[in-house]
Order: C-alpha cells, then sequence, then structure tokens
C-alpha cells in the first residue's frame, strides 16, 4: 500500500558519540534487527513515500540496509531542521503530510503515527503536529509550551528554558506531522541563534503560530518513545523488547516455562501449543509449528520447524534448517542448511550439514557429515528410512539411498545402494589368550627390573 498523501523523513545522520562505536548507532540491533529497521517497519503499514532516511556521508551501511527506502546525506550535523533540510530534493512537489522520525526511537508505533495523521488532518489545519509524552524523569527534553486552548505555543529546548519551562512535565518526543506544503518554508525562517547554535526543528513550532498557524499535540507512552544513545540504554531497550515479545508469545498460545531466559528474535513465529523451556535463545529467521517443544538451553536460528518436532535440549539450528514433522533433534546435535523429512531422528552429537535426511530415517550418535574439503561445501542426500550408525563420517558428496544401512564407525566416501548395508571400518579381529598372555609379560618385566633396582 503506498499511500501518496504522506511521505516520512527519518532521522538518522546524528554521530552516536556515546555509544563508542564504529557502527553508526541506528545500526545496533535490538532483538536481531536494526534500530533503523524496527522504525521502518513501524512506518510500512502506512505506506509513506517516499521514506527518506538521513544520514551522514560515509553511513553507508546504514544506505544498505533501509534500501530499497532512499537516503538523504546532511553533510555536516548542524540541528535536526538542517536535518530535514537535506530531505528537500527527496521531497521536491510533494504536497501531503510529512511524518518526522527519529532512527534512533526503535519503539514508536504504528498506531500512534497514524493518530499523529490523523490529527494533521483534522478540520482545524494544523500546521504541525507534535507527538508528546510526559516521562518519569523529563530531564532534558524540549518542553511543550501550551495555549489556554491546549494547541501546541512553542516547543522550548531545556538548554534554553526557564525554570517555569522546565517544570513543564509534557516533553518533546521528536516525532511530528507536518503540512507538506508549509514544511519547507517553516524550515527556512529557523536561524541557529540558541545555546547549542544548532538548528533546531523544534523552532518552526513558534515560527508557524507567528504566522497565525495552529499546532496541536497528540500525546503517546513514554516507553514507545524512549530514544537510545548509549549502550546501557540498548541494553534496556533490548529487555523491554524481549519483555514484550515473551508476553505475546504466551498471549498467542506458547508455555515459556521461564520466560525471563527465552530470547526471541523481531520476526520469530511459534505456532499454538509451543512449549519452550529455559535458556533458549532464537536468531532471526525461524517459524515453529503446532504443538513442538523446544527444551533448554537451544539455540536456533534461520529455521523452519514444523508440527510435533521435539529438540533439544542443547540443540543448535542453523540457517536453512527445515525440519518435518515431528523430527526429534537431540543433545548436541548441529544442523546447517539441512532438512530431515517427517519423523527422522538424530538424537546424540552430530552434525548435519549441507544435506537431507529422509523421513523416518535415524541418525546415530556422533555422525558427522564432512560437508567441506577446505575449499568447497558439497552435498549429502540420505534416503528414507534408512539407518546411519552411530560415529559414522560421512565424506560429502554422497548419496545414501531409502533403506540403506551404515554400519556404526564407518567412513563412507561412496554413494551407498537403496537398502544396502555399508560397511566402511578395520575387520574386528579375535586373539584368544591374548590378555592374559599380555598382562604375564608385563609382570614378569617389572620384577626384573625391580631386582636391578631400577624404576620406569
Ligand atoms: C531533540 C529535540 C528535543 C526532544 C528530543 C527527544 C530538537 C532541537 N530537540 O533533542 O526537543 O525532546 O530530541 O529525543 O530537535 N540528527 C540528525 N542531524 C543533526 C542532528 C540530529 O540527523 O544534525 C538526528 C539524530 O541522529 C537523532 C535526532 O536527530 O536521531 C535527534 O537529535 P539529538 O541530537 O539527539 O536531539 P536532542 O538534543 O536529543
Ligand atoms: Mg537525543
Amino acid at each position: 500500500m503506498t499511500n501518496s498523501n504522506a511521505a516520512a523523513v527519518i532521522l538518522a545522520a546524528g554521530k552516536g558519540t556515546r555509544m563508542k562505536s564504529s557502527l553508526p548507532k541506528v545500526m545496533h540491533a535490538i532483538a536481531g534487527r536494526p534500530m533503523i529497521g524496527h522504525v521502518l517497519a513501524s512506518l510500512a503499514p502506512l505506506g509513506c513515500d517516499p521514506a527518506v532516511v538521513v544520514v551522514a556521508p560515509g553511513m553507508d551501511r546504514v544506505a544498505r540496509a533501509v534500501a530499497p527506502a532512499p537516503t538523504a546525506i546532511q553533510a555536516e550535523q548542524l540541528g535536526t531542521a538542517h536535518a530535514v533540510l537535506a530531505a528537500r530534493n527527496a521531497l521536491a512537489g510533494f504536497a501531503g503530510d510529512v511524518l518526522v522520525l527519529y532512527g534512533d526511537s526503535p519503539f514508536i508505533s504504528t498506531e500512534t503515527l497514524q493518530r499523529l495523521l490523523d490529527r494533521r488532518r483534522a478540520a482545524d489545519d494544523p500546521a504541525v503536529v507534535v507527538l508528546g509524552m510526559r516521562p518519569d524523569d523529563p530531564a532534558e527534553y524540549g518542553r511543550l509550551v501550551l495555549a489556554g486552548d491546549g494547541t501546541l505555543d512553542a516547543i522550548v529546548e531545556f538548554r534554553d528554558a526557564d525554570p517555569a519551562q522546565r517544570a513543564i512535565d509534557l516533553c518533546n518526543s521528536g516525532v511530528m506531522a507536518i503540512d507538506g506544503r508549509r514544511l519547507f518554508d517553516l524550515l527556512d525562517q529557523v536561524g541557529n541563534a540558541n545555546a547549542k547554535g544548532e538548528y533546531y526543528l523544534t523552532d518552526i513550532i513558534a515560527i508557524a503560530r507567528a504566522r497565525g498557524l495552529v499546532c496541536a499535540v497528540v500525546e503517546a507512552p513514554a516507553e514507545e518513545l524512549m530514544g537510545i544513545n548509549s549502550r546501557v540504554e540498548l541494553a534496556v531497550a533490548e529487555a523491554l523488547f524481549q519483555d514484550r515479545m515473551r508476553a505475546r508469545a504466551m498471549a498467542e498460545g506458547a508455555t515459556l516455562i521461564d520466560p525471563r531466559t527465552v530470547y526471541f528474535s523481531h520476526d520469530t513465529r511459534l505456532g499454538r501449543d509451543v512449549v519452550i523451556g529455559p535458556s533458549v535463545v532464537f536468531g532471526p529467521g525461524v517459524t515453529i509449528g503446532d504443538e513442538v517443544e523446544i527444551r533448554a538451553f537451544c539455540h536456533i536460528e534461520g529455521a523452519r520447524i514444523e508440527d510435533g518436532a521435539i529438540i533439544g535440549p542443547f540443540a543448535r539450528l542453523r540457517p536453512g534448517t527445515e525440519l518435518g514433522p515431528r523430527v526429534h533433534i537431540g543433545n548436541f546435535v548441529e544442523v546447517k542448511n539441512g532438512r530431515l523429512g517427517a519423523g527422522a531422528k538424530a538424537n546424540h552429537l552430530a552434525y548435519i550439514g549441507d544435506a537431507s535426511v529422509g523421513a523416518a530415517s535415524n541418525v546415530g550418535a556422533g555422525t558427522i557429515v564432512c560437508n567441506y574439503d577446505g575449499f568447497d561445501k558439497t552435498r549429502t542426500e540420505i534416503g528414507a528410512g534408512s539407518f546411519i550408525g552411530s560415529n559414522s563420517t560421512l565424506v560429502s558428496p554422497l548419496q545414501i539411498g531409502d533403506g540403506a544401512f551404515v554400519a556404526a564407525g564407518s567412513v563412507i566416501t561412496r554413494d551407498v545402494p537403496a537398502d544396502a548395508l555399508a560397511v566402511a571400518r578395520g575387520r574386528q579381529t579375535d586373539k584368544p589368550g591374548w590378555a592374559g598372555k599380555f598382562r604375564e609379560y608385563k609382570q614378569e618385566m617389572k620384577r626384573s627390573s625391580g631386582a636391578t633396582g631400577k624404576k620406569g
């Protein structure tokens, strides 16, 4: 859905010095997705076109991460008004409503943005609608100064505020909806004669009011408008987001035995009656069917798990894993780019990399698929109903037919036909009486060395 009546400008050019990072601040991840990705995801249902991300020179990683959203470069960081001006070309000829957001405030919701747009389109036709909040600690946020009728008169930055203004608890979140027909006229009036010597976006309120235009405030919960400036705040945001995802997973029908120890990715999808044990970590790209049990201490990313599977404890599922219905993956089993058909089992200590295992097959303890020769990765295909004995080494590329057996301890280097037994190991020989003779010989050696006083 596109919305030719709304565009967005996401400010992300700030240096983020407090992160002490070579990574641009908005690329730091929450639940496996960069902050800027969270903002764009909340924005997406509104269909803003364009949604321009303002970055500083050299932030190519941000440009790549947000594509196909366009970026505009703010050559120098001279303030939030100056940053919006960087999007002037991208918005040329646009006369709808412009949302301004911050790339480092990842929790803004779609509903809140929609409320801002709705207020902007109300009958009194406000030039600017500002998203306000009342945080427990208003700290150094800009303060919203209201007129007697509840409309917005001005935003005063903390450093420029007098004590009476600092006592106001209604704060500027930074997010705004602005009439696109007036935006650049207002911005062109902004100067930098203030405590920071910056071009403040917040000054457009007083400028609009001086022209007799209406400005308005919409309020949203402070948690939604949290900005992230440091690693500590990043960790706080991660914890908040994880709590929300845990609550949602349980509300949608999953059992989390110890919710505080389960870590989700932003895109984890769970079916009904999934049971997740303690200390389970989900990376990006996991989809889980109904009635799946994930036992304690599993790490799962890039995996699709179908109904009724049992995973873990201590399993590692890596990208490209596809597990059919009722598959069992047990302790210390790693699967990468591997597919197991319905009811297949690998219950102990195995590596299944670049491989497929047919339905109802059993992969014994200690089986290793040798998928890499130091240069290339190759595949092993194991048929349905086959049995791979314990401690087998399967040297890829290989085809093991349906119903085949591989004897325990084999090193398999050639294809195994369907229904065959492959044995590839040293043959066992028994030497009757050997052990007794060996013991006698050792004892005799000890006695004779004791006689000469030598110690071994
Ligand atoms: C701003 C607001 C303040 C509000 C607060 C909410 C102004 C003048 N002040 O203050 O009223 O309470 O946010 O968090 O707008 N950015 C650029 N280019 C720049 C400067 C900033 O892209 O030249 C971006 C930053 O990356 C950041 C956002 O704009 O995402 C806000 O900038 P920041 O310097 O954090 O503004 P504050 O001083 O916090
Ligand atoms: Mg800030």
